[in-house]
């Protein structure tokens, strides 16, 4: 048996502890409970996010041993998001992760959220290494990599990101609009298959360059849903433009690369409209996270550490949360 690597994600408004092994490398166990408490509220409230985390963090972490049949003291590394994301949800689950660390002797491995995303997105294509794409697509990021095989391991050079709303934000505000709840992509999805998307007109968000907009299209869907469109008609269009924006930025990267392999990872990457565009893309190869490890999970910080040597026990336990944390800064 390989190593066995404790996950843990507490960066927004799921609290996500997995169990990962490293060789062959396998996802054991994912064990992720959502915040139902922001409902009502139409967004994360991040006060309650962190409370909520604290009250159930053990549960969550005793259901994943459960799922995985192992114990703690067979653990050979704990692996935490350290960053970004709100700082009290993130400094709930790094505290737990180092008492577990420091109470069982075992070393503590800071991840990067977006590295938790990519290395779900990586996990059915082991044999991939860099160069490759990497399209981030979530409630908080809809960020687009380039990856390189540095000096000291990957590189990764932002293209381009959101210059404003995130794909899954715009999702999620719409959704919340239509009464969906909240996050409501995956509610919307399920809306927009008894829609027509030719219905209602609304403006294609493509700008040109590799960065992504969607403050427009939110608005213009806020105007056609006053002006009284079908609700299933506003959810097919909007995805519809959400996707297309995404997949000719996608197309326009890999013109201007060369690439020819792209991850696309992140809640949204669960998006069957978002797969069936992706899978017609002429000269690029995809891979997307399995069934699961699409939004947040812990699992995924597990699978992002299993690549590293671990490191001796850090018995300081110095690592800091970092709410705002670029993925080039560290690496
Ligand atoms: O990665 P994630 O769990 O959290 C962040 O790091 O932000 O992503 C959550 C986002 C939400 O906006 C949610 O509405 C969206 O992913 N999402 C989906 C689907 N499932 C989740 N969007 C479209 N289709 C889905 N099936
Ligand atoms: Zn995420």
């Amino acid at each position: 048996m390989g190593r066995l690597i404790l996950g843990i994600d507490t960066s927004c408004d799921d609290t996500g502890v997995g169990v990962v092994e490293d060789a062959p490398l396998r996802v054991r166990a994912n064990a992720v409970r959502s915040q139902l408490i922001h409902q009502g509220y139409g967004g994360v409230v991040p006060e309650l996010a962190s409370r909520s985390h604290l009250d159930h963090i053990a549960a969550v972490a005793q259901r994943a041993l459960d799922q995985a049949g192992c114990r703690f003291d067979q653990f050979s590394a704990v692996a935490v998001t350290a960053g970004p994301g709100l700082l009290g949800a993130l400094l709930v689950g790094l505290n737990f992760a180092k008492g577990l660390a420091q109470g069982l002797g075992l070393p503590l491995l800071p991840v990067h959220h977006l590295q938790g995303h990519l290395a779900a997105g990586l996990l059915e294509v082991p044999h991939w290494a860099p160069p490759f794409l990497a399209l981030i697509v979530s409630g908080g990021h809809t960020h687009l990599f380039d990856v390189a095989e540095g000096a000291s391991g990957w590189h990764y050079q932002l293209l381009g990101a959101t210059l404003d709303d995130a794909a899954g934000e715009v999702l999620d505000k719409i959704a919340r609009l239509l009464g969906l709840g909240f996050p409501g992509g995956a509610a919307l999805a399920r809306l927009a298959e008894a829609g027509d998307p030719r219905a209602v007109p609304l403006p294609r968000p493509y700008r040109g360059g590799l960065d992504f907009s969607f403050s427009g299209l939110k608005t213009a869907a806020l105007l056609a849903y006053r002006a009284g469109c079908r609700p299933e008609d506003l959810a097919a269009a909007l995805q519809a433009r959400v996707v297309e924006a995404l997949i000719k930025t996608l197309r326009r990267a890999a013109h201007q690369t060369g690439r020819s392999r792209v991850v696309v990872a992140g809640g949204v990457a669960a998006s069957a409209a978002l797969r069936a565009a992706l899978a017609e893309l002429p000269g690029l190869e995809v891979s997307l996270p399995p069934p699961g490890l699409n939004t947040d999970n812990g699992a995924m910080i597990a699978l992002a550490a299993a690549g590293r040597d671990a490191p001796a026990p850090d018995p300081t336990l110095g690592c800091e949360a970092r709410a705002e944390w670029g993925l080039g800064d560290m690496l």
